[in-house]
Order: C-alpha cells, then sequence, then structure tokens
C-alpha cells in the first residue's frame, strides 16, 4: 500500500484523501476524521466530503469503516471523490475484538470486502495482518476481559499490560508477509485495492 501510496504522490498535483485517518501516517496525505486530532486538515464526517467531484486521486479508509455510521453514504462519498482511473485503499479489521471509536459496528471479510465495490478492478486483496496478530489481540483481550471484572476504563489499561505480555504472537506475525495475498480463517486485518474504472 505504502508503494501505491508514493507512487501516487510523485505527482506534487495529486490528492491523496485519508478518511478516519485519527493520526497522520503518510506525509503526503490529506487527512479526514470526526474529531480534531493533531494532525488532521479536514474536520468533517465522512458522510458528506468536503471535497469536489472526481477531485482524489487516491482514497484511503484503514481500520476505520467498522466505526462509521451510514456506510453506504460513504462508500458513495468515496467514489463521487475519486477520479476515473483513481485508488481506493481500505483495510478494516476481521477477527479483532471490539473497540469502540466512537462505535463498533461490524466486520468484513477480505471477500467482503470486495463485494463493496462491484465495479472497482480489483488489484489485490488479502490481509495485511494475520493468525498471529489475531491471537496476539484475542488473548490480550481474554485476560484483559477476565481481570477487568467488567470495568471498561480498567480493561482498556490490562489490554495494553496483556499486549506487552503476549508481544510475541504479534511479532510472528512478521512471518505472515509472504501468505498477504491468501485468506486465512483467522485474518485480522483484510484489505482490498481497487481502481475506479
Ligand atoms: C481506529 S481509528 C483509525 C485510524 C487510522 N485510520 C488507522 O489506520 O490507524 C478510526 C477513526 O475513524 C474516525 N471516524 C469514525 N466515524 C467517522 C466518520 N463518520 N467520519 C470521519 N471519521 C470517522 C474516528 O474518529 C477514528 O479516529
Amino acid at each position: 500500500m505504502e508503494s501505491y501510496v508514493k507512487n501516487i504522490a510523485n505527482n506534487p498535483e495529486a490528492i491523496i484523501l485519508d478518511i478516519g485517518a485519527g493520526r497522520k501516517k503518510y506525509p503526503e496525505t490529506i487527512t479526514l476524521d470526526l474529531y480534531h486530532y493533531p494532525d488532521i486538515d479536514l474536520c468533517a464526517n465522512a458522510e458528506k466530503l468536503p471535497l469536489k467531484d472526481n477531485s482524489a486521486d487516491m482514497v484511503l479508509n484503514t481500520s476505520a469503516m467498522e466505526h462509521m455510521v451510514n456506510i453506504d453514504k460513504i462508500l458513495t462519498e468515496m467514489d463521487r471523490v475519486l477520479k476515473s482511473g483513481g485508488f481506493i485503499f481500505v483495510a478494516t479489521p476481521f477477527v479483532f475484538p471490539y473497540h469502540p471509536q466512537p462505535f463498533d459496528l461490524t466486520r468484513w471479510s477480505a471477500d467482503g470486502l470486495k463485494r463493496l465495490f462491484p465495479n472497482y478492478t480489483c488489484l489485490e486483496s488479502g490481509s495485511v495482518r494475520g493468525p498471529h496478530a489475531t491471537l496476539h489481540r484475542v488473548i490480550s483481550s481474554y485476560f484483559a476481559w477476565l481481570f477487568s471484572l467488567g470495568n471498561y476504563p480498567i480493561y482498556l489499561f490490562l489490554y495494553m499490560v496483556f499486549s506487552w505480555v503476549f508481544l510475541p504472537f504479534g511479532i510472528l506475525d512478521a512471518l505472515h508477509g509472504q501468505y498477504r495475498q491468501k485468506q486465512s480463517p483467522l485474518d485480522c486485518i483484510v484489505y482490498f485495492i481497487g481502481q475506479k474504472p
């Protein structure tokens, strides 16, 4: 994905919009989020993007779609602002603990993500994080839940602690690179890169 962003950003005029960005990951992007995080360029709801039709060269939506309420409106808006021939990159959790920001509403498989963009050419699809990352998240979440006795702030603190304890599972996920474009039953984060006709 970084290589797509870099290639497109080689054109100084290119517009790369990162929706639900949280914090800026790529300096080349225009970031948009519901909240005023420090690096946010546009504070807006993705249901009404403040961009003209056919103006963006690439639209990113990573680990954010599961938090978005009116997903159909957001998909329509992503399509509206993207130029013909432009690229879309979407990544969402598949097997992943509940994590509201401000909501946590749904999950997609890699196949499910593809079906959200039936008219786009699929350039790549698969998992960004695989089963070891899933195990890392699930086991950390399980022990955090067990010892938090139902208190969510304590759960969040313990989740951080157990994420360190079980970090070796997370590190093992580095081995996952070669399997990226295959699906596993326990993919942690899946992705789709498509091109608008
Ligand atoms: C888990 S963060 C993802 C951050 C980042 N994209 C990443 O990959 O780490 C999800 C973000 O989506 C934002 N968000 C949720 N609903 C939104 C909406 N309707 N419009 C814009 N941003 C939204 C949240 O405020 C939050 O910052």
